[in-house]
């Protein structure tokens, strides 16, 4: 088997490449990356020496590029993860994300019609779902959702599963999406809540929390999100949606205060600071269709999980400090400048 990878030099990509190495020992492996900000060769370094990898820097938007490598790869299944996948970005400057994540998995769709109906899978999130109410503990996203999103982030993305659900219903190009919950673990960019706070913990910085911190995100350890969407390529039914989540909700406070406690960082580094526009008060996902139809269940609980994590950050001092040199700090001052 012959699988592109687009968008694996960043964070879940990067675990995807690994979990498919380590269970699909001969199948060939080939990532498609751009390396934007958020993509990092280093964190492919272990496929390096693997004969049965490729890397190929490129742009999912630029159709020839995309097409040579079809042509001299032939694959069997291509697994979109390249996206610009942060809201803060998104609020800031949102015509890269319609361009990367509409316009980009247009030209993967089209690149595997023209290569003879390539089997596809859409690396979603439940963002296209928006948000549910604080005070409806009862209520999850289901496959069966309307899509109603809040920020260019999310609409972009909900207009690549439109498109995505098009080309199999108008083209019979064989499709699946997943549509996954807030993602932790290793190689995660430091704009994000979880390797963030680690990050400014471990130097003492203030800890930036967005409104008031009850906002409630349902997370689930990177590992468990590759093993799903690898049981999809190889199980899903075509044309279907899968969420994947694993019942996991906890408020942002809780999760800072936790990192906190894990370090031996004092509370009073936790900073409140002005809201995200058009935060998303909860995310909760309803995994019900994913297990009864492929059997899937995540197996790190947050516990280990979150504690896999921040070994991971104080091992890999010099991969956070590699990150956070240059563009990063341009990108803190302006998003962070003025919410103090
Ligand atoms: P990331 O920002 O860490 O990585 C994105 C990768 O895509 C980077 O390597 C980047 O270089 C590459 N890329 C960006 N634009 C590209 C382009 N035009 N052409 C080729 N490559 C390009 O993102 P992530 O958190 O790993 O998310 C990966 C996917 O998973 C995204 O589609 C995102 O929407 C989805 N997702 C993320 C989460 C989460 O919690 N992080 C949860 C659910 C779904
Ligand atoms: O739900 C899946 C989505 O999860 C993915 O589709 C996105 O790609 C991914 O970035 C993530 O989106 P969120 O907006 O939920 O993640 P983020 O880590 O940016 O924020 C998590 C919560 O923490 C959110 O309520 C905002 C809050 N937050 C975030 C940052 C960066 C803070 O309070 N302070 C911060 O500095």
């Amino acid at each position: 088997m012959k699988v592109i990878v687009t968008g694996g030099a960043g964070f879940i990509g990067s675990n995807f490449l690994y979990h498919l190495r380590k269970k699909h020992p001969a199948w060939r492996l080939i990532c498609l990356d751009k390396l934007t900000y958020a993509g990092n060769l280093a964190n492919l370094k272990g496929l390096a020496q693997d004969e049965n990898f490729r890397f190929v820097q490129a742009d999912i938007c630029d159709r020839e590029a995309v097409c040579r490598l079809f042509q001299e790869e032939q694959p069997d299944v291509v697994v979109n993860f390249a996206a610009e996948s942060h809201v803060d970005r998104s609020i800031e400057d949102p015509a890269v994300f319609l361009h990367t994540n509409v316009l980009g998995t247009q030209v993967l769709l089209d690149t595997c019609l023209h290569f003879g109906k390539i089997r596809y899978h859409q690396i979603s999130t439940d963002e296209v779902y928006g948000d549910l109410p604080l005070d409806r503990p009862d209520l999850f996203f289901t496959e069966a959702t309307p899509l109603h999103t809040s920020s260019p982030y999310s609409a972009s993305k909900a207009a690549a599963d439109l498109l995505v659900l098009a080309y199999h219903r108008t083209y019979g190009l064989p499709v699946t999406i997943s549509r996954c919950s807030n993602n932790y673990g290793p190689y995660h960019f430091p704009e994000k809540l979880i390797p963030l706070m680690i990050v400014n913990c471990l130097q003492n910085k203030p800890l930036p929390v967005y409104g008031k911190g009850e906002n409630v995100r349902d997370w689930l350890y990177v590992e468990d999100h590759c093993e799903a969407a690898d049981l999809i390529i190889q199980k899903g039914r075509i044309g279907e949606v899968y969420n994947i989540g694993g019942h996991n909700e906890m408020k942002n406070i809780d999760i800072v205060k936790l990192i906190c406690r894990k370090l031996g960082r004092p509370e009073s580094l936790i900073t409140f600071v002005a809201d995200r526009k058009g935060h998303d008060l909860r995310y909760a996902i309803d995994p019900a269709k994913i297990h009864r139809e492929l059997g899937w269940l995540p197996k790190t609980n947050f516990a280990d999980g979150i504690e896999k994590t921040i070994q991971w950050y104080l091992d890999n001092k010099n991969w956070w400090e590699t990150v956070i040199s240059g563009e990063y700090r341009k990108y803190y001052e302006k998003i962070y400048g003025e919410r103090w």
